[in-house]
């Protein structure tokens, strides 16, 4: 049967889902029917993960045993953090994140993925240990020692503490989980799309969440947020921003954090993570980055008038790590932390109704070509 060809298979429908929503010409994003805006405000990463998972917001007993059970899976076995040592430090965290949860893999039987229980300590074990790889190699890369986590931390501050061994102030860590519930989810994506390919052949969860990992590390994707930092500080000043997006324009080069397959307005993500760079900003000072930032997101609104092309989640997420001491090459990591929440409520959802990926192409090549012997070959 002829279809027709979508590159990027876009509009394309490869699930039913009820796990978000987005309103692409209103800019409104759902978490399982609730508004990412009301969640910042009132509810925390830990929960939403909780949500996005099972469908429901917990009762205060089930949420209670929730962050218990994930506070009980943070630490990881010393061989894993063996095993990162023997990696290369200058290697990027993504690829060391990858390496880290496949082997995680190996040491928890998460084989049958038929079975509920199984798959409730795979989410739990999956969504405690990301924060604890990501800071662990954040220090081992420097020589330094991992720090193990720490029962009493809530799940932000707790990641700082492994990060800096310093507790954060409190509004940072506040801002830090609202960080984390943008980056929770958010429909099909290319990440999550991939999780879901893997799923779909009954794979470990392990193995599903290490291909995602694979497909957030683009620049097109979940690198965006690096690379925007990095423009920021190459334009250096916001009086340069004009020229430098206009010469983008005219070499007809993309502006990282800028453009979404789906919005054709500015992303709720974006709006809200301006919102917390100020709340940042009166603890501790503005940063040089967002002056820019802005100069920025006004140049192009006049130079890209017309093509619906605004701020997307990457675009003022990095200025709020950046500020906070982070480094840059942890932020695609950071969203991984956040983003396997959405993975694995995606994984349970298919698993309900698996079916294999199976997709047809469109043959655009020769047939009956006759084999040309090497020395022959021209
Ligand atoms: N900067 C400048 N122009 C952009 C742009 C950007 N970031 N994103 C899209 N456009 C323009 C394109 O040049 C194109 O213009 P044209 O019609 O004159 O050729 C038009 O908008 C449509 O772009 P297209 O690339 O077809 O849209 P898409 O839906 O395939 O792309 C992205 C979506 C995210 C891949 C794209 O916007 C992009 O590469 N953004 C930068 C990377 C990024 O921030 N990624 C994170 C996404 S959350």
């Amino acid at each position: 049967m002829p279809h027709d060809f979508m590159p990027g298979l876009a509009g394309i429908p490869a699930a039913k889902s009820a796990v978000s929503d987005v309103d692409g010409e209103r800019g409104v994003l759902e978490y399982r029917g609730i508004r990412v805006e009301e969640l910042c405000k009132r509810s925390s990463f830990l929960e939403t993960t909780y949500l996005l998972l099972f469908g429901r917001l917990p009762d205060e007993a089930t949420l209670n045993k929730w962050q218990q059970d994930i506070i009980h899976h943070r630490r990881v076995k010393y061989s894993i953090i063996d095993l990162m040592k023997c990696l290369p430090e200058q290697g990027h965290p993504m690829d060391a994140l990858q390496a880290a949860v496949a082997a995680l893999g190996m040491y928890y039987p998460g084989r049958n993925v038929q079975d509920f229980d199984n798959n409730y300590w795979s989410a739990v074990r999956l969504v405690a240990k990301l924060p604890t790889i990501v800071a662990a190699w954040a220090r081992l890369r420097r020589g330094d020692d991992a720090i193990p986590p720490r029962d009493e931390l809530g799940f932000s501050d707790n990641f700082f503490y492994m990060l800096t061994e310093t507790i954060p102030p409190p509004v940072w860590a506040d801002i830090f989980d609202d960080c984390l519930i943008l980056h929770a989810e958010h429909t099909m994506n290319a990440s999550t799309f991939t999780g879901l390919v893997t799923a779909s052949t009954l794979a470990d969860p392990y193995t599903v969440v290490a291909s995602s990992i694979g497909a957030l590390k683009g620049p097109l994707h979940g690198g965006a947020n690096e690379e925007v930092v990095q423009m920021l500080k190459d334009i250096g000043s916001a009086d340069q921003a004009r020229h430098y997006v206009e010469e983008q324009v005219r070499k007809k080069k993309k502006l990282m954090g800028f453009g979404h397959r789906v919005y054709k307005v500015k992303d709720p993500r974006a709006t809200i993570l301006q919102n917390l760079c100020d709340t940042l900003f009166k603890t501790c000072g503005t940063s040089p980055l967002y002056s820019i930032a802005l100069a920025v997101e006004q140049a192009a609104g006049e130079t890209l008038h017309g093509k619906a092309v605004y701020p997307n989640v990457d675009f003022y997420s990095g200025i709020i790590y950046d500020k906070m001491g982070i480094d840059t090459d942890l932020f695609t990591p950071i969203f991984a932390m956040a983003r396997v929440s959405g993975w694995l409520a995606h994984w349970l959802e298919q698993l309900r109704e698996n079916k294999l990926f199976r997709p047809d192409q469109i043959y655009a090549g020769e047939h009956n070509r006759p084999y040309v012997p090497v020395d022959q070959r021209r």
